[in-house]
């Protein structure tokens, strides 16, 4: 009997309707759209509205994916949603979406893994696909970091902004055309989990605290941390930068990317860059970017998409699909 893959079915994301552009930023902090700009890439990024939280920009994301897939939500039996900006502590976003949707059978949880939550949620979510445990999955990521930045803080404010992407996996039993989830890996090193975290929670302060980040220490190790990862892929599929046809990032730095990029080999011309758009949105920020290219007609069916992400933990991984 042949093997189960998770294959993609449909994409979809969702920006808050609020933009902040790097002027605006440079009114409430010591900062410049220079600065901004030519250390990050950043230009704008999105800021939910009062009142808007995390499984809104779920929802509306889940709702393009399905439609995008040709799916009713009670075709979804697992919701995976990485997060690490959640509604409330519990219970999880995830089944504010599930509910949302209308979906009452099947199971809905959260993932916590930061900036590489959407790596890890594909993982798991293929892993329940490939099992034959369930049968078509959202996978979501959804962030409203605006909720844990020190606005007065301009060496984090200018670097995140909110939204969300949702992407549907089927599992499918059949090889013909090599389409799926090809591989995934994933790591993380607990020693470093004070070089970016949030200073308070639910067992520590009992408060939500603020993200602080040492950045030029995050910057030091992201490079080595997510060529790596990406080597495992390689070397568990035979596939290379040559072979690849988009490479979609974890959007946090655009000097992070294109330095990721170069030491890998992988052509400028294969990269999939939205972080001028919104910011590093954290575990939204890859299915973000898939959207964006999809939307443009640059990501195809049979296309060869090598995904990456690394973040608080450290945790840090990838993905390859064949689209
Ligand atoms: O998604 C999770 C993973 N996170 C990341 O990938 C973030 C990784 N880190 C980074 O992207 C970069 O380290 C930053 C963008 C955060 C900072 O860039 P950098 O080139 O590492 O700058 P730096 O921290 O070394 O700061 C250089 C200077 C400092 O001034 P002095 O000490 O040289 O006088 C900072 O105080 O820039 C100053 N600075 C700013 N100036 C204007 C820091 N933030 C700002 C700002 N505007 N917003």
């Amino acid at each position: 009997m042949s093997a189960i893959r998770s294959v993609v079915r449909g994409l979809g994301a969702y920006l808050p309707g609020r933009c902040l552009t790097n002027a605006d930023l440079a009114q409430m902090v010591d900062t410049s759209d220079d600065w901004i700009v030519q250390r990050t890439g950043i230009r704008e990024r999105h800021i939910a509205a009062e009142g808007e939280v995390t499984s809104d920009l779920a929802l509306a994301a889940a709702k393009a994916a399905l439609a995008d897939a040709g799916l009713e939500p009670g075709d979804i039996d697992l919701i995976v949603l990485a997060t690490s900006t959640p509604d409330n502590t519990f219970p999880a976003t995830a089944v504010s979406v599930q509910a949302g949707l209308g979906i009452t059978h099947g199971a809905a949880f959260d993932l916590q893994a930061v900036c590489s939550g959407f790596v890890y949620a594909l993982a798991t979510a293929d892993n329940f696909l490939k099992s034959g445990q369930y049968r078509r999955c959202l996978v979501i990521g959804a962030e409203t970091f605006s909720r844990i930045l020190d606005w007065s803080d301009r060496t984090t404010c200018v670097l995140f902004g909110d939204g969300a992407g949702a992407l549907v996996l089927e599992a499918v039993r059949d090889e013909a055309d090599g389409r799926g989830v090809l591989t995934t890996h994933l790591r993380s090193d607990g020693r470093f989990k004070n070089k970016l975290f949030v200073d308070g929670g639910v067992s520590s302060t009992r408060s939500v605290g603020y993200l602080r980040m040492e950045g030029r220490e995050v910057f030091r190790h992201a490079v080595g941390m997510i060529t790596d990862v990406i080597v495992d892929a390689f070397e568990a599929t035979g596939e290379d930068a040559e072979t690849i046809d988009w490479f979609v990032p974890h959007q946090a730095n655009r000097r992070i990317i294109d330095a990721s990029a170069v030491k890998l080999g992988i052509a400028p011309e294969k990269v999939v860059i939205t972080v001028d758009r919104h910011g590093n949105t954290s575990a939204a920020s890859i299915p973000l970017a898939l959207a964006a290219a999809h939307a443009d007609g640059r990501i195809k069916r049979g296309d060869l998409v090598l995904l990456e992400a690394m973040g608080g933990g450290f945790t840090w991984g990838s993905a390859l699909v064949r689209w």
